[in-house]
């Protein structure tokens, strides 16, 4: 049964369908290319990362998901990765598709990136070599004080995230605290990879309605600013006149660097 208020946290133990979730937004790339969200997202983390000076020895990714396409594009420049996500349900969804008995191989998320990188390459070996760096997928509560829910990390190198703030957070203000507690995480002059939506206020999951973040532009720009952060790269993405799943009004991918 669909409900009819907007669905968020919990929610995602209960009403949130992983495979439908991917078939959803994550399918149907190769047709895409130059148009569209996901492949917007996709390319621009892609870009972030290919240049190879976004680097280092141990990335945190806030709010995986059921699926990691937005650590992908940063395997072969770091050592260390660690998922987070703060539902049950997408945690075991991911553990299995990357180490048990899971059906999903994301298979056409990684060919995505073969393709933009090196095309002789099999897509099987950028599978293979972020399985070999995932040092484990953790709990994570961006609402909690300890986000981390008792889990004890040193010091990040990188730290990436798509669509989970804006699926997380209740207002601007929230954004704001939640940016300085995740600032925390990071080295002073390493990398935050951050890419979501704008304007948005709902996205369909199936039948099922989740809550977005309706935040402008500027206030994600100044939020992270203040938070101690520059920006260096803003990629920004207008949302289409016509949407089916969501009503989305933008997307970006930020790169920005700690500076304090
Ligand atoms: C739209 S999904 C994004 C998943 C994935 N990162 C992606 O790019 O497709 C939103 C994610 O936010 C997570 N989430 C919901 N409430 C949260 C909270 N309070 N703290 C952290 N993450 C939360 C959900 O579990 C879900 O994985």
């Amino acid at each position: 049964m669909a409900e009819s208020r907007l669905l968020r946290g919990e929610d995602y133990n209960t009403h949130f369908d992983p495979d439908i979730y991917i078939k959803t937004y994550y399918t149907d790339l190769e047709d895409t290319v130059d148009g569209g969200l996901i492949p917007f997202i996709l390319k621009g983390m892609y870009d972030v990362f290919k240049a190879g000076d976004v680097k280092g020895k141990r990335l945190l990714d806030i709010g995986t998901g059921p699926i990691p396409h937005s650590v992908i594009p940063a395997v072969p420049f770091v050592q260390d990765i660690y998922l987070t996500e703060f539902s049950t349900v997408n945690r075991k969804y991911l553990n299995d598709a990357l180490f048990g008995s899971g059906k999903q191989d994301y298979s056409n998320i990684f060919k995505f990136f073969t393709n933009l990188s090196d095309k002789s390459q099999p897509w099987t070996k950028l599978s293979d070599d972020l399985k070999d760096k995932v040092r484990g997928i953790f709990p994570c509560d961006l609402l909690q004080d300890d986000i981390f829910k008792g889990s004890y990390f040193p010091l990040f190198d990188v730290i990436t995230s798509c669509f989970c703030t804006d699926a997380s957070l209740p207002d601007v203000e929230t954004y704001g605290k939640v940016a300085k507690e995740i600032s925390k995480y990071l080295k002073i002059g390493g990398h935050l990879v951050i890419a979501g939506t704008l304007d948005v206020t709902y996205y369909f999951v199936g039948e099922q309605k989740f809550y977005g973040l309706d935040i402008s532009a500027d206030k994600v720009k100044s939020c992270w600013k203040d938070a101690g952060f520059s920006i260096y790269n803003w990629n920004h993405m207008k949302g289409p006149e016509v949407l089916d799943n969501t009503d989305f009004g933008g997307a970006y991918v930020m790169h920005c660097i700690k500076e304090f």
